[in-house]
């Protein structure tokens, strides 16, 4: 055989052998989990001793933006919703002790777990919120959120940093990632005044978004948008509660930890159509 027929017949074994193993594995596709569509939201409108009053988000966001500056990301949510409440409703408010939210910097003492504006918005979230349901859609809405759309985007009047940040998009709730993604894209230091700059502003976006969220919550027009990642989703269908493997939990964006790798994007369908619900 001439050597260019011989290179013709072995490339085409490997093209019909590929796309008789991806044959297979589509013919093994396990159903996804259901796609979540936009769903509306009822308010739980009780009273209670933590009501709500409409806020405004631009108003609020700027107070965390100066709030940043005396206990950084979280407090800078947290303080800054407890102080626009006090102006309007004044107590309980006007004495919560804030303080405590600034153990949250860093992803939790420095330690780079969740971001602290994340754990600040939720906090609130389980302040206003007593229903536990309605409680964790608003949480997994502003999380995947956080993870999917670029930031910072605040432009504060007077800046504490004169520094317009890009953008940048953290695929990850996590306070080292989110910040990782930023230092990788611009090619500033992780300790840089540009970075906390790029953190103080990001503090006020998630405030005005959390505020957009109360609000329409509690004026009985709240949507969810984000809590659907089709990744997840299709993970899940394997390894969450109702997949056969039933060994992982959580609606993080699960490939900002996880390669597909190629073994398991080949075989995974066919391995796990063979095996028996653990
Ligand atoms: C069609 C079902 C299926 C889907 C969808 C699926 N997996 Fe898997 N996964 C498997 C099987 C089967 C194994 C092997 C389990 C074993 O051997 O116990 C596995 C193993 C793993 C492991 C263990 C380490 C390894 O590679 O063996 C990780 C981590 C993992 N999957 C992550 C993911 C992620 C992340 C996604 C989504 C991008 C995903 N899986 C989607 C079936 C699936
Ligand atoms: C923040 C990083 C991170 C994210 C995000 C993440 N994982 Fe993991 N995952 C881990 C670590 C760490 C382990 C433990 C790995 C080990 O011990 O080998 C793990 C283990 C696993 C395993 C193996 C469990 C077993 O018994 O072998 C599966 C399956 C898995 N993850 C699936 C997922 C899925 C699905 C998602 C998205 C919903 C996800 N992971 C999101 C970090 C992450």
């Amino acid at each position: 055989m001439k050597r260019r027929n011989a290179i013709k017949l072995v490339a085409g074994t490997i093209a019909a052998g590929a796309a008789g193993v991806t044959i297979l594995t589509q013919a093994f596709k396990p159903e996804k989990g259901p796609a979540i569509s936009p769903k509306k939201v009822e308010a739980n409108t009780a009273e209670t001793e933590w009501n709500y009053t409409i806020l405004d988000p631009a108003t609020t966001a700027a107070h965390a933006y100066e709030n940043f500056n005396i206990g950084s990301c979280m407090y800078g949510v947290f303080s800054s919703i407890i102080a626009q409440l006090g102006e309007k409703i004044g107590a309980p408010y006007t004495s919560f002790p804030v303080h405590m939210m600034k153990y949250g910097h860093g992803g939790i003492g420095g330690t780079g777990t969740i971001c602290g504006s994340l754990n600040g918005a939720t906090a609130i979230f389980g302040l206003l919120i007593d229903d536990k349901k309605i409680r964790d859609i608003l949480t997994s809405e502003i999380l995947c959120w956080y993870e999917m759309n670029p930031f910072p985007t605040f432009k504060p009047v007077e800046p504490t940093f004169d520094f317009t940040p890009n953008t940048s998009i953290s695929e990850s709730v996590l306070c080292h990632a989110s910040a990782a993604k930023w230092v990788k894209k611009t090619g500033y230091r992780i300790d840089s005044k540009e970075r906390v700059e790029r953190c103080r502003r990001l503090t006020a976006d998630v405030t005005a978004h959390t505020v957009e969220m109360l609000n329409s919550y509690f004026d009985n027009t709240f949507v969810t948008h984000y809590q659907n990642n089709e990744t997840v989703n299709e993970c899940m269908a394997c390894h969450g509660g109702h997949g056969k493997l039933g060994n992982s939990t959580g609606k993080m964006n699960c490939t900002s930890c996880h390669d597909k790798t190629v073994g398991h994007s080949l075989f995974g369908d066919v391995h796990y159509q063979m095996m028996d619900k653990k």
